[in-house]
């Protein structure tokens, strides 16, 4: 989605701008743009990827200066052009010299144009962006704060802003409510930008804008504000991640880092949590909360995308191991039901970067209808870690890859230990617990070994990566990694792919089998072993390649299928950790050998912060 880098300074602002937006670009975009105060206002903007930006202003003189607001779009209102991108301007012949960067959407902005039209403004782009700009200009009386303070009163829906005026030279103002915006403080400097990837290389002091806050930077003073022009004391906050975690080191792409940093993430997921000799765990982000936990009647559990897949993991481990009736659903169709929310329920938000838009309404959403909330997140501090009454964060570190891994094992892994915790306080003997931890402490290990065939799922891969249409199926645990499996294929191969239960296929999609057809099929040793067996059966008399996904040891299914990627013996409720490895890795080689940008896939965007 929309990112943004800001500057105000000491420094040249264009290199430090671009270099931003370039850490940014895993955010997902179609368009960049610049504008930069040098003894006026000058602007470049270009439909494509940031080298084209670059490309347009580094060897123009007019982009000096310390002073700047940069972005990249992921187009809402209007198509990518280079009229829609961003930064807008108010009326360039009437107006002010104010120009405006974006991330959200400005939900009255129609309204908001027929009364601006109405007085006069003429717009340029057909975005909700430039109808902001317009407002600002039109509130405008020679201070840039105040004016984005009284429009900002005006706008309903979701902002990160950033905004310079070319009557006010040494001025830079921010803004935001729903989108996330960081403010990094260095020595008179300010880089203000969507997360902090585009900050950590300067400062890692930085402070998260509150809802409905403006700052207002000049190269030694800042101030922050509520719209009301109240003044606030913002705490800042020191940047968790380094440089290094953010780059790509030996990797030819942020995935494949990503896929392999597995192991070590869940490790560092689980320390000082679990505690495999004693049979405990202990999660301090939900211990003030855990009678209630302990008690809860109903767990609803809430995400989109990759976290949606985890979050299904979630509810059957919650009922399994803790016994606790579980559903999950689409955060973005909870939110607009009129969903019956009991006494006892629990809300569980799952989210990687905590500021997916959905999300967050469908968990204030329950909180406002009595549920206690959760947030499983794994950006600290964020949205969602917020407004959410207790949580676990993943700790998993950054991540850049688009196609969400790292953090989807860091979410199954996370649900696991409050479904163990939960289980273990309700009716868990300390004996199972012990075995459950010791296999679970075994997991990274384990993973590993998964991630050392990597050359054969390459090699399976390449025989079958001409095909356009291929299906995932699962059973129990497993029907959540297909539909993972399915994704990650989709996200970044472009090659059609579905997921489902395996005993669905035969009510319609087995018509789409045919001679060569690949269908991947986790068929490991448990509870529904045999029957998962006659699906691939079906698919093999009717000509489809089966990829077995299947447990070490396991030579019977060389019967059963074409092709296989083994995986250590675990305890069922600890399989999902493991057999989603190979997936992640068959979608990486697919997409790498159908030649596409593994990391910057098409249409998609990292976190998306509208709904
Ligand atoms: C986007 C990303 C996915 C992610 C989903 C939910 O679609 O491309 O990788 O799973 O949003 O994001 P969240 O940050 O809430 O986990």
């Amino acid at each position: 989605m929309c990112g943004i880098v800001a500057y105000i300074g000491n420094k040249e602002a264009r290199e430090l701008l671009l270099e931003g937006l370039k850490r940014l670009e895993y955010r997902g975009y179609d368009s960049a743009g610049i504008a930069m105060l040098n003894g006026g206002v000058h602007v470049a903007k270009t439909i494509g990827r940031v080298a084209g930006l670059e490309e347009i202003i580094s060897n123009n003189e007019s982009f000096g200066g310390s002073l700047g607001i940069a972005h990249t779009r992921w187009a809402t209102h209007g198509e990518p052009s280079d009229a829609n991108a961003h930064p807008h301007s108010d009326d360039v012949t009437h107006g002010h010299g104010i120009q405006l960067v974006h991330n959200g959407i400005i939900e009255n902005y129609v309204s908001l144009k027929t009364y601006l039209q109405d007085k006069g403004h003429t717009f340029t782009s057909e975005t909700d962006t430039e109808v902001l700009t317009h407002l600002i200009s039109e509130f405008y009386n020679g201070d840039l704060e105040r004016a984005v303070q009284t429009a900002l009163k005006e706008v309903t829906g979701a902002y990160a802003i950033a905004v310079i005026c070319e009557k006010e030279p040494g001025v830079l103002v921010a803004a935001r409510k729903g989108s996330p915006l960081l403010v990094g403080v260095g020595k008179n400097e300010y880089v203000v930008a969507s997360d902090s990837s585009a900050i950590v290389a300067h400062t890692t002091q930085a402070f998260l804008l509150d809802n409905e806050t403006v700052a207002r930077m000049t190269r030694d003073s800042f101030r922050t504000t509520t719209i009301d022009n109240v003044e606030l004391t913002p705490e800042l906050k020191e940047l968790e991640f380094t440089l290094e975690q953010i780059e790509l080191g030996d990797f030819e792409h942020f995935m494949l880092k990503e896929i392999y940093e597995q192991p070590a993430t869940l490790n560092t997921s689980m320390q000082g949590r679990i505690d495999s000799i004693g049979g405990t765990i202990t999660l301090g982000g939900v211990s003030e909360l855990a009678d209630e936990l302990v008690k809860a009647k109903r767990i609803l559990l809430l995400g989109q995308g990759t976290a949606l897949h985890a979050a299904m993991i979630g509810e059957y481990l919650l009922e399994e191991l803790a016994g606790i009736p579980a559903e999950v659903e689409f955060a973005s169709e909870f939110r607009y039901r009129n969903p019956i929310v009991e006494e006892g329920t629990v809300a569980i938000a799952v989210s990687q970067s905590g500021e997916t838009a959905d999300t967050l309404a469908a968990v204030q959403e329950a909180k406002r209808r009595g549920a206690t909330s959760l947030g499983v997140v794994n950006v600290v501090g964020s949205s969602i870690a917020r407004e959410t009454d207790a949580g676990v964060y993943l700790r998993v570190g950054p991540e850049i890859g688009v196609a969400s891994t790292k953090a989807f094992i860091g979410q199954v892994g996370v649900l696991t230990m409050l479904a163990m915790y939960l289980g273990r306080r309700r009716h868990l003997g300390r004996d199972e617990m012990r075995r459950l931890l010791t296999s679970f402490e075994e997991i990274p290990r384990k993973i590993e070994s998964v991630l050392a065939q990597s050359d054969h799922i390459l090699e399976v891969t390449s025989r079958v990566v001409n095909r356009d249409n291929w299906l995932f199926l699962g059973r129990g645990l497993h029907y959540p990694v297909a539909l993972e499996g399915a994704l990650k294929l989709k996200e970044i191969s472009y090659i059609h792919a579905e997921g489902m239960p395996a005993a669905e296929m035969k009510h319609g999609p087995i018509a789409l089998i045919d001679k060569g057809m690949p269908v991947v099929v986790v068929a490991t040793k448990g509870s529904q072993y045999e029957k998962i067996i006659g699906n691939m059966e079906e698919v093999r008399s009717r000509g489809g390649h089966v990829i077995a996904v299947a447990t070490e040891g396991d030579e019977e299914i060389h019967n059963h299928c074409d092709d296989v990627f083994y995986v250590p013996d675990v305890p069922e409720p600890l399989q999902p950790l493991l057999t989603v490895i190979p997936l992640q890795l068959l979608a990486y080689h697919a997409a790498v050998l159908r030649g596409k940008d593994v990391d910057k896939p098409r249409n998609l965007a990292k976190s998306v912060t509208v709904e």
